[in-house]
């Protein structure tokens, strides 16, 4: 077994690619944008089990030593499907999330920035409560964030607009925010500069640096090679790959999983 599989609907996943390849640089990656089906988080429980359960059948072949779901929407419905259907280890974003807001929140007042479908699945609420029972949770959904992210527009004042439209409707009291979509660490200089306009200190969670950690713990990395990443998507071929190029200003290589 070789590689750790990184799974999302599309390019948000890569925020925690990002991270989990600035942790272990020397390690192989295959990471698999769902991007026929994208957006998961309107989508019913249903659907987003079955395309979890298509997912994991290609990682599976690919032979990975372990799987991270690179998706709020992906963990909450499918986690457990897929460590059901998985020979390897499989991680989900939300319960590393859920710890680090834990730790950096003084007031136990969260503020969870998520899809419908992983606000409705109550995991993140659980989790914190779990760890606090004081916990109180504000989610909101913001399907017009994931779009912007995806059409390239979280920099442009058309994606900063939305996210400030997003945090204007929610109370003032939370010391802590959570990016419980994995898209939303790419609009994140909108979010901290919309607290630095109402000057309030609050502490922005992207739940990828502690996923990174719990994988360190559940598996061994590779050391003394040269990482590399192969790229798969559902969907369009060549869209995706200008938009990773784009993201990452170098050329890559993408090929297709269908199901
Ligand atoms: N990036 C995904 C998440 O973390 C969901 C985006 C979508 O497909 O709606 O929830």
């Amino acid at each position: 077994m070789q590689g750790i599989g990184v799974y999302d609907s599309g390019l948000g996943g890569l925020t925690v690619l990002r991270e989990l390849k600035r942790c272990f640089p020397k390690e192989k990656f295959i990471y698999f944008a769902d991007t026929a089906h994208l957006p998961y988080g309107t989508k019913s429980l249903d659907q987003i089990r079955s395309y979890g359960q298509g997912a994991g059948r290609h990682f599976q072949e690919a032979g990975v030593k372990a799987l991270v779901v690179a998706c709020n929407t992906a963990t909450g419905a499918a986690l457990d499907l897929l460590r059901d259907q998985m020979p390897c280890p499989v991680l989900g974003v939300i319960e590393p999330g859920a710890k680090a807001a834990h730790q950096a929140s003084k007031n136990k007042k969260y503020a969870l920035l998520a899809t419908q479908s992983t606000i409705d699945r109550g995991l993140y609420q659980a989790y914190l409560k779990d760890l606090d029972p004081r916990a109180q949770v504000y989610g909101l959904a913001c399907p017009q964030m994931v779009l912007a992210v995806e059409d390239g527009l979280a920099d442009h004042y058309i994606g900063r607009k939305i996210v400030w439209e997003y945090l204007d409707q929610l109370p003032a009291d939370y010391d802590t925010l959570i990016l419980g979509c994995t898209h939303f660490p790419l609009a994140q200089k909108a979010v901290e500069d919309y607290f630095k306009q109402k000057k309030r200190q609050v502490k922005v969670i992207d739940p990828a640096i502690q996923t990174c950690l719990d994988l360190a713990e559940t598996v061994k990395m590779e050391e003394g090679k040269t990482g590399k990443t192969n790229y798969y998507t559902s969907g369009e071929k060549t869209l995706f790959k200008e938009k990773l190029e784009k993201i990452f200003g170098e050329r890559v290589r993408v090929g297709n999983w269908d199901f």
